[in-house]
């Protein structure tokens, strides 16, 4: 029989709202690609459950969705690497491999008493030398220790080694590689840098912070770096080195390309993350951004870098579809906001999950703020898409403080950059121009590009930027003053969201 060379890398975008997979030859290049939605599942307000088995099946079907695109066989894959939604917990039976409850997902507000309680006992930022991370609901911790105590009799199985906690990296190695019949149970740096768990500088579980939070250390999967295989898929991938893993948005980074220090990029999905290499050293931040791992490459040292997390952005676009019904398609939002020239005094903070970067306020929620009875649809889409590029001004200020790095020109990607009105409200709101690369595709290229370095398809960083090229390029256009009034009158409206709960 004649022996089959792999020639392509896979990558799996598991994100918050959808599954994705995307083959790339060896330029980088998209072959093909499948893409599925899963079940938001909103058990009370401020709740967001999945569920993980359904997850599991909508990878497994894009996988040989875009195999069948490609008209390649597993056995043509070099490797897979894994790019996915963060801080989304799962706890799972060992022995069956079945989910013991939905996983609770990054925006889920939960856990926001217990955090009080435990910012109580031992101060908000406690954690933060360690972890990098402020004491609050986004994190994994937080919401194992919720499960835990709220599943009955989980606790005892989890103390007694019959439990394992993964976030999705985990979930989808652990299935891919085996599952009941042996899957591993490990979980990237980049991964375990979001639990509020980890200590950035041993990048291994804190036992203070297990013992603070009272989970056992039986549940946690080992800490492995970002790109190395993992072990060799089983079922339809059969035989596929699974090689790599990285939470979506440091995936972006590094299929953005920014592997040197002082470069960044915004993704923006249903939330938007801003991301600043700071190179080999975890830069401490004092103006509410996250202290993070990029990646690590095996055997490598780790990158870090700083992070500003937004968590409404494109979630608010989809809430005016799907819960306000003023607009059919996604699509549909920038003609209606382009339809009429500003905003109409209208401002629209979307603490739908309270304020992460830079305020990291559970207790904030949803305001319009200037309305009259001049205000239209088409000035409330415009102030929802204004939203988008308000917050990310407020995380851009946040990490120019910190870093001490002035971001000359921001490299963007995700669904939200087809919108042309918004990237130009960007530029014109930064001072500096936005940039979109021809694959804009850049989460699952990193996961690929990660993949592809652990198992030889390309030498190291340089043949990889040779890859990134620019296709649009968004240049500020604002007059100063009028940026200037802008962002007062965004800044007061933040103003309005904070304190809403009594
Ligand atoms: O931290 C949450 C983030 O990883 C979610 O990204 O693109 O799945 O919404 P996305």
């Amino acid at each position: 029989m004649s022996q089959t060379v792999p020639t392509h890398v896979a990558a799996i975008d598991q994100g918050t709202t959808s599954t994705r997979c995307l083959i790339f030859d060896a330029a980088g290049q998209v072959v093909a690609s499948d893409r599925r939605e899963h079940r938001q599942i909103l058990p009370r307000p401020g709740w967001i459950e999945h569920d993980a088995t359904e997850i599991w099946a909508k990878v497994q079907a894009v996988a040989s969705g875009a195999l069948a695109r490609a008209g390649l066989r597993p056995d043509q894959l070099t490797a897979l690497g894994i790019a996915n939604q963060r801080e989304t917990v799962v706890l799972w039976d060992r022995s069956t491999g079945r989910p013991v409850h939905n996983a609770v997902v990054w925006q889920d507000t939960r856990t926001a008493a217990l955090c009080t309680e435990l910012g109580g006992t031992y101060g908000q930022d406690r954690f933060r030398d360690t972890t990098g991370l402020p004491l609050a609901p986004y994190f994994s911790g937080p919401k194992i220790a919720w499960l835990l105590d709220h599943v009955p009799g989980l606790r005892h199985r989890a103390e007694h080694g019959e439990i394992a906690f993964g976030t999705i990296d985990s979930w989808l190695i652990w299935n891919l590689t085996g599952g009941t019949a042996g899957g591993v149970h490990v979980t990237d740096v980049s991964n375990a840098s979001r639990t509020l768990l980890m200590d950035l500088h041993t990048l291994d579980w804190d036992p203070a912070i297990l013992a603070a939070m009272d989970i056992p250390e039986a549940v946690l999967p080992r800490i492995r770096p970002s790109a190395e295989v993992y072990g060799l898929a089983t079922g339809r991938l059969a035989g596929v080195p699974v090689a790599a893993a990285l939470g979506d948005q440091q995936a972006a980074l590094f299929g953005q390309t920014c592997f040197d220090l002082g470069e960044a990029k915004n993704t923006y999905g249903p939330g938007s993350f801003l991301l600043l290499n700071t190179g080999g050293r975890p830069v401490p931040s004092a103006s509410g951004l996250l202290t993070t791992v990029a990646h690590q490459l095996g055997g490598e040292r780790p990158v870090y870098c700083l992070e500003g997390s937004i968590a409404i952005t494109g979630a608010l676009v989809e809430w005016l579809r799907d819960r306000l019904g003023v607009i059919r398609t996604i699509e549909e939002i920038e003609p209606l906001a382009a339809s009429v020239p500003d905003n109409g005094g209208a401002y629209f903070v979307p603490a739908f999950s309270g304020l992460f970067a830079p305020y990291w306020r559970s207790d904030a929620r949803g305001v319009v703020t200037g309305l009259t009875a001049y205000v239209t649809k088409a000035h409330l889409a415009r102030a929802v898409l204004e939203a988008t590029s308000w917050q990310t001004r407020e995380v851009v200020d946040a990490m120019q403080r910190d870093s001490g790095v002035r971001i000359g020109a921001l490299r963007v990607d995700g669904g939200m950059t087809v919108n042309s009105l918004l990237m130009q409200h960007q530029a014109d709101v930064l001072g500096v121009p936005v940039i979109r690369p021809v694959v804009a595709e850049t989460t699952s290229l990193g996961a690929a590009y990660a993949a592809g370095l652990a198992t030889g398809v390309w030498d190291g960083p340089d043949a990889l930027r040779a890859h990134w090229r620019e296709d649009t390029r968004w240049k500020p256009g604002m007059p100063e003053a009028v940026r200037t009034r802008e962002y007062r009158r965004w800044k007061k409206a933040v103003e309005r969201s904070l304190d809403w709960l009594d």
